[in-house]
């Protein structure tokens, strides 16, 4: 299938490692021009050594700290400068940051800042110019809805989920869609940090996981890369799990 992405232009956020990075080099293939943006501008720049060996177009590398107050308008700023316009956002920067019961209202803070403030701010700047060119795309990362243990980062998921629905709402006579993905388990660095050793991580497959194993962050770009194409133009505000049948509730 011809996914009519040539000549599309893409920001992926969190794309120095794991989720984000696959989603842009996978992007890249089909032809999109992508802006990439983490705070680790070395491993970007290898992200983008690996677009373009693999015979992608130069990657335009966006170093942000989406912790920072303006770091929203500046990287939207950026992007459309440098990439001349932007398609496509993917919304990847984001983690998972389990706290107990009583953790202080700084740890909640923290969490929403960078899992669902700073995407909603940078998704409002992108979309005035989506929507004056008829098309756009937005997709967010965003995690369970069956929570196991506190966590920060689960409310400002939810969040985003209710944010997108409804957003998307408006938005659909306008060209452009809103999805979000919900990651069960993907190989990542902070895979690797929830689940330290070999042992532990067989023991969470066996258990909580029907496939029996983590997913490839490859496996969960194929579907990010549909959605952000023209041939998904009739779905929108979805939350689409992909996590090798883990969710346990049909919806
Ligand atoms: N992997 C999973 O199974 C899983 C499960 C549930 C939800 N998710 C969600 O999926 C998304 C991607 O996860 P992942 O597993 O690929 O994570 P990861 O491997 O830990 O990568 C996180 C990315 O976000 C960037 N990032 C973190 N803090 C940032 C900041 N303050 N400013 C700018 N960039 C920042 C990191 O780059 P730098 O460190 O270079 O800044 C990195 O590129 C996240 O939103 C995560 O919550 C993943």
């Amino acid at each position: 299938m011809d996914l009519q992405l040539e000549g599309k232009t893409a920001l992926i956020t969190g794309a120095s490692m794991g989720i984000g990075r696959a989603i842009a080099m996978a992007l890249a293939a089909e032809g999109v021009k992508v802006g990439i943006a983490a705070r680790r501008s070395e491993e970007l720049n290898k992200v983008a050594g690996e677009i373009v060996a693999a015979g992608g177009a130069q990657p335009t590398v966006l170093r942000t700290d989406l912790y920072e107050a303006d770091a929203a308008r500046k990287l939207a700023q950026a992007a459309q400068e440098q990439l001349g316009r932007v398609d496509i956002l993917v919304n990847s920067a984001g983690g998972s940051r389990p706290v107990k019961w009583d953790a202080p209202s700084s740890a909640w803070e923290e969490g929403m800042t960078l899992n669902y403030t700073r995407i909603q701010e940078l998704t409002s700047a992108l979309l005035p110019g989506m929507v004056e060119r008829k098309f756009g795309r937005v997709i967010n990362l965003t995690g369970t809805n069956e929570p196991r243990w506190p966590n920060t980062a689960f409310p400002a998921k939810a969040a985003l989920h209710m944010w997108a629905k409804s957003i998307s709402r408006d938005l659909a006579k306008l060209g452009v869609t809103i999805h979000c993905i919900q990651p069960g388990r993907i190989m990542s660095e902070q895979i690797y940090r929830l689940h330290p050793t070999e042992e532990d991580r067989r023991a969470f497959c066996e258990r909580e996981i029907p496939m029996g194993r983590f997913g490839e962050p490859e496996e969960l770009a194929n579907l990010a890369v549909f959605l952000a194409s023209p041939r998904a133009a009739y779905m929108t505000g979805t939350v689409i799990p992909v996590d090798g049948g883990m969710y346990r509730f049909a919806y």
